[in-house]
């Protein structure tokens, strides 16, 4: 018979983790996990019946997409056993993680129950740290290789999260990647939009629940210099102020809009004068 599956995230630090998390952590027959600090690695390995790091599986020179069909199969075939299994990634399990999907995916189709749950990812620790709303101005998020790959037409007046820049064109694992060159290609594709001197931010949430974030700013022009390891994200906040649409305000029937501007007008312009000021 059929086990069960339970994808959850650990959220950047220990302190993050949910209670709905801990709890199947406790009580799955088995948990797999690919975590990257060890406060919430011990936590794992003393609550959990039984407790595997997939993280070994990364193999220098090794495409990606191989480690991540070997995780989705350990935890698959755990399942198919009969176990009732956690897999455990950092962050949201369902942000910026291939096996996390493919498990739930291929489960289902083959009449295990499985769910994911939700955790706290690097984005929402992202959002606290630099303290703006998302809501205000808008905030595009891509993967450095996906918007090189597939250009998209950046919007300026807006948050740009950029994850993974420290594996920019990496397919394949490699522990001590040299990347400058291929961040020299993100730079030149960034600075199709924004002026050379617009601020960007190399962006790392503290892992552990005391402690700073690391937030270094250098400006797009000198992107190649930034310091990148694995759990860099690069963050650009709103550079130009954003048009607004009479037309559809007057459409909509909210008028006010125009004269006391209090929506997206103005948090735009206080947060590109704020953030993007020479
Ligand atoms: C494979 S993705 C995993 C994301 C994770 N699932 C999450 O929800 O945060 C790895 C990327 O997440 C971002 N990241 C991971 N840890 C981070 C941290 N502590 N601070 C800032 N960004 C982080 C970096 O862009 C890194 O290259």
């Amino acid at each position: 018979m059929n086990g069960s599956i339970i994808v959850a995230g650990s959220g950047i630090t220990l302190g993050q983790m949910t209670m709905e998390t801990q709890n199947y952590i406790k009580t799955a027959d088995v948990v797999y996990y690919v975590l990257t600090d060890i406060v919430t690695e011990s936590w794992v390995t003393e609550n959990a019946r039984i407790a595997h790091s997939m993280k070994e599986y990364y193999e220098e020179g090794v495409g990606r997409i191989h480690t991540y069909i070997k995780m989705a199969n350990t935890v698959l075939d755990a399942a198919r056993q009969g176990h009732n299994v956690c897999a455990l990634f950092y962050g949201h399990p369902g942000i910026f993680v291939t096996p996390s999907h493919e498990i739930v995916r291929i489960a289902r189709a083959e009449g295990i129950p499985a769910r994911m749950l939700a955790g706290v990812s690097a984005e929402d620790c992202l959002v606290a740290d630099f303290g703006f709303d998302p809501g205000k101005t808008g905030c595009a998020a891509y993967e450095a290789t996906q918007l090189l790959a597939y250009p998209k037409k950046l919007d300026t007046a807006a948050w740009l999260i950029i994850w993974q820049p420290e594996a920019t064109g990496d397919v394949a694992y490699t522990k001590n990647r040299q990347y400058a060159q291929k961040v020299q290609i993100l730079r030149d594709y960034l600075l199709k939009f924004y002026l050379p001197d617009t601020k960007a931010a190399v962006y790392e949430a503290n892992t552990y629940s005391i402690g700073a974030p690391k937030i270094e700013w250098k400006m797009i022009k000198d992107l190649c210099d930034f310091e990148l390891s694995g759990i860099s994200t690069l963050v650009i906040p709103p550079a130009t102020k954003a048009e607004m649409d009479l037309e559809n305000v007057y459409a909509l029937g909210i008028p006010e809009v125009v004269s006391n501007r209090h929506t997206s007008d103005y948090s735009t312009e206080s947060e590109a004068a704020e953030w993007n000021t020479p």
